[in-house]
């Protein structure tokens, strides 16, 4: 694993701009470019706070849902128009639909046709990206993720198309955001960087943002959770994103993430909530097979390394700390889902063949069971 001579491929937006007021740097960026017709999707919340961009004429698609579907997503490229730049103005969910419609834009193009790797359409729009959430670092990747309801799954897009020209992480931006979902979204970066660090296909370039990341986690999440006014916490955390962004790039995640989605796609979950309710299970689960890597993140995070059952527990407390009820059913997830859940995990193979464990079918459940 984590060979110094294997070949890796990164990207990046070719400009990135970090760090408070950068947003105030918009409107040049825009003027500069000579585009003059935006077009911003949104969720409700920062579709209310459009002045901040400092644009005029903005045409925006304001009701970008949670966990988006396709039907959101056709709302979106419907009311497009004439645009000569999408912004994606929001955490995850409006950033990936802002993706999808820049490359779906004028293109008369449907999901189906461009879903998956490297399939869709070169851009005839510019695209930027203003994460308003410290989570997912959509805002540096190449990938989209809708929930298709006929199949109650997430289809991933995947293109260099959809990576921004722009990505502007403005950490006052965060500010916002309440304590569940600082919590909820702060993990999901955490286990971005995790799940990329202990894969099979692990590099040593990207272990180093995943221990960046972390680390980042371990120090600030819970300061940004306990006081959302803590500008020191919500810069340390728009990074740790930033990092997770870049580790899902070439590496991606792992059973984590496979295990996290039925939760989203069946009872909406949050994703970062999904997340931190499978994190300490598939952590322990694979810790024998990633001894060392486990005890750096047990470490990063606050808590001792040690028997799996150790290491669950320790993640467990941390989860809980930041106010997340771990257990399944407190989250509505019935018992009698969990069989077809660990069907359906089990089918995301994109992620669990690089998983450091082959988990099969019965061992998935088994996690499901010890969460519930
Ligand atoms: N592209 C990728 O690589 C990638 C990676 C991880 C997750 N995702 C996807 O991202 C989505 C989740 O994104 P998310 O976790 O950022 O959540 P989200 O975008 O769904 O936002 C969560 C909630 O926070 C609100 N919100 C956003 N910014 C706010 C602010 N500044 N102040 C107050 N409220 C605010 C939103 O209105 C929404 O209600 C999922 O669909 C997931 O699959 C994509
Ligand atoms: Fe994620």
């Amino acid at each position: 694993m984590a060979e110094l001579t294997n070949p890796i491929e990164i990207q990046f937006p070719p400009q990135v701009l970090f760090g408070t007021d950068a947003l105030a740097r918009l409107p040049d960026w825009v003027a500069e470019k000579g585009y003059t017709r935006p077009f911003v999707v949104a969720d409700a919340v920062n579709a209310g706070r459009l002045e901040l961009l400092g644009l005029n004429g903005v045409v925006c698609f304001g009701a970008v849902i949670p966990e988006p579907d396709v039907n959101n997503l056709s709302d979106a490229v419907a009311a497009v128009g004439d645009t000569d730049l999408v912004i994606g103005f929001g955490g995850g969910s409006a950033m990936d639909l802002a993706k999808l419609v820049a490359v779906m834009a004028g293109q008369n193009v449907g999901l189906s046709e461009i879903s998956g790797p490297h399939r869709a359409p070169a851009r005839s729009v510019g695209l930027v990206q203003i994460p308003t959430t410290a989570g997912t670092g959509s805002e540096v990747g190449t990938r989209a993720l809708v929930t298709d309801p006929a199949t109650n799954s997430k289809v991933a897009t995947e293109s260099r198309h959809m990576l921004a020209d722009l990505a502007i992480i403005d950490p006052a931006l965060t500010i916002s955001v309440p304590p569940a979902v600082t919590a909820a979204t702060g993990v999901d970066a955490m286990a971005h960087c995790v799940e990329a660090f202990t894969s099979k296909r692990a590099h040593p370039i990207i272990d180093e943002y995943a221990r960046q990341g972390v680390g980042l986690v371990g120090r600030y999440l819970k300061r940004a959770v306990d006081n959302g006014s803590d500008a020191e916490a919500r810069g340390g955390m728009a990074l740790a994103a930033f990092y997770g962004g870049v580790c899902l790039g070439p590496v991606n995640t792992t059973a984590g993430h496979a295990t996290a989605y039925p939760l989203g796609t069946r009872r909406k979950l949050p994703h970062g909530i999904a997340n931190a309710l499978m994190f300490p299970h598939v952590l322990a689960a694979n810790a024998p097979a990633v001894p060392e890597k486990t005890a750096i993140v047990c470490d990063a995070l606050g808590f001792r390394s040690g028997t799996p059952e150790e290491i669950r527990a320790g993640a467990i407390a941390f989860c809980a700390s930041l106010g997340l009820d771990m257990r399944l059913r407190a989250h509505g997830v019935p018992q009698e889902d969990l069989g077809i859940m660990a069907d359906e995990a089990h089918a995301i193979r994109r992620l669990l063949d690089w998983n450091p464990v082959d988990l099969n079918r019965d061992r998935i459940l088994e996690i499901y069971r010890q969460a519930w």
